[in-house]
């Protein structure tokens, strides 16, 4: 966390600290007027988000509004390719880094699809991925908060029920150096009951200090779990503000949610 006394934006405060841990702001993760294509598909076209450690933040917005592509240029794919804007966790630039280095310094993008290996059991699934960098959370401890995945422990990966792979996505991301989880639709296709069972494994996360943002069709779901809320509309921000005001206002859920 920078100590500079000029509050919110530091990037042109050259001061005498040492530039590499010059930061644009001190919130723990800032993505500052991100733009970005798919080859010449102008579609990300100026995109602000801002969380403190621990937020939880609903990125929301009607299909095709450029939700998943806000989501996949923050972790630094190559496609959407950023092009123009800064994106900050943790005091780290990360901006100027390709996905790989993206990871290492704790964006964890759970895609859609969820990924799971196949071939591979619920634990292998989790030790590959811990052993990509070391630092994450010991596997007795993701167990203790995904009693599910430990029940399952030796089973294939992919023969879980769609929640349970869910939550085996959610662990991996765990099991590396997590700052920022980026979770695309989590509760697409899943029964109420286990939306509940992962609404009470990410609040859980939260209370420990990760910072999520939430891509979510279950708009009003996604609403009562996050603190912020931003809704997009043709790559462009439409609102931001609080999950609560989102919730309280019919004109913003009627125009953008259509709920
Ligand atoms: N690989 C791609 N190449 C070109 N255009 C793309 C690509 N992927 C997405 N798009 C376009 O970018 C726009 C935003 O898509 P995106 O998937 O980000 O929307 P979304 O908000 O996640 O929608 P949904 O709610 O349906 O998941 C859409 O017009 C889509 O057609
Ligand atoms: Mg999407």
């Amino acid at each position: 966390m920078s100590n500079n006394a000029s509050g919110d934006t530091a990037v042109e405060s050259a001061g005498g600290g040492s530039p590499a841990k010059q930061t644009s702001s001190d919130r723990f993760f800032r993505a500052k007027d991100i733009h970005a294509y798919y080859g010449e598909s102008y579609i990300v076209q100026g995109v602000s988000l801002e969380l403190n450690k621990g937020e939880i933040l609903a990125l929301l917005g009607r299909n095709g509004a450029g939700k998943t592509s806000a989501l996949r240029a923050i972790a630094r794919t190559d496609d959407p390719m950023l092009k123009q804007g800064e994106i900050w966790l943790d005091g780290q630039p990360l901006h100027n880094m390709k996905v790989h280095e993206a990871a290492l310094s704790g964006i964890q993008l759970v895609p859609e699809d969820r990924r799971i290996i196949e071939g591979l059991t619920v634990e292998e699934n989790i030790q590959l991925a811990r052993v990509a960098d070391g630092h994450g959370w010991e596997i007795e401890k993701i167990y203790g908060h995904f009693p599910r995945l430990a029940e399952r422990r030796k089973q294939d990966g992919v023969t879980l029920s769609g929640g349970e792979q869910q939550m085996l996505a959610i662990a991996r991301a765990l099991s590396r150096d997590v700052k920022l989880l980026l979770l695309d639709e989590p509760y697409e296709g899943l029964a109420p009951v286990i939306v509940e069972e992962i609404e009470k494994i990410l609040k859980e996360i939260k209370e420990l200090g990760i910072t999520t943002i939430i891509v979510e069709q279950n708009v009003v779901a996604a609403l009562k779990l996050a603190d912020k809320a931003v809704i997009l509309d043709t790559g462009l921000v439409a609102f931001t503000g609080t999950a609560k005001e989102v919730l309280d206002s019919e004109e913003l859920r009627h125009e953008y949610l259509m709920i």
